[in-house]
């Protein structure tokens, strides 16, 4: 079983890589990924945070899940919206982040075949948050400075978790 990787593993702070090719190990770090984000009750994935980096994310936002490979946000509007976020990197941290409220993504799925689909609501939030992560991008950075001080002492506990 692997282990989500937590804060501040520097695997979370690296841009994955762009995916060249679908073969058994691609599926396989899916299967691992899935596997993680169901174990800790998640509902999104990036392989950053299963120590892998390829551009690949997970998500389920109650009817299954479903692998996006190589996913860009090719389209988003001007509507932004505050939503509070969790990740399974940073556990017991939520941060009220603001970004549009609707996002196309472009992205091929596990048989290669490319995708393009639209959302709102929370999965516009997911798919932001999670490639977000691709990109080395994590939840703190969007805390002001007051409240990235506030968490301070939630984030040192986090890191001695991770170091025990
Ligand atoms: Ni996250």
């Amino acid at each position: 079983m692997h282990q989500i990787r937590t804060y501040p593993d520097p695997v979370l702070r690296k841009k994955a890589q762009p995916v060249l090719e679908i073969d058994d190990d691609l599926h396989q770090l899916v299967d691992e990924m899935v596997d993680i984000m169901y174990n800790d009750d998640g509902i999104g994935l990036a392989a950053n945070q299963a120590g892998d980096l390829r551009r690949v994310i997970v998500l389920d936002a109650g009817d299954g899940f479903r692998a996006f490979i190589n996913p860009e946000i090719i389209n988003k509007n001007d509507n932004e919206v505050v939503m509070e976020e969790g990740c399974l990197s940073f556990p017991g941290i939520h941060i009220n982040i603001s970004r549009p409220s609707e996002v196309t993504v472009k992205a091929m799925d596990l048989e290669g075949e490319s995708i393009e689909i639209t959302v709102d609501g929370l999965l516009a939030k997911v798919f932001q948050h999670e490639i977000d992560h691709l990109n080395g991008i994590l939840i703190i950075d969007y805390a002001s400075p007051l409240h990235r001080s506030l968490l301070k002492r939630k984030l040192e506990k986090i890191e001695k978790a991770s170091t025990d």
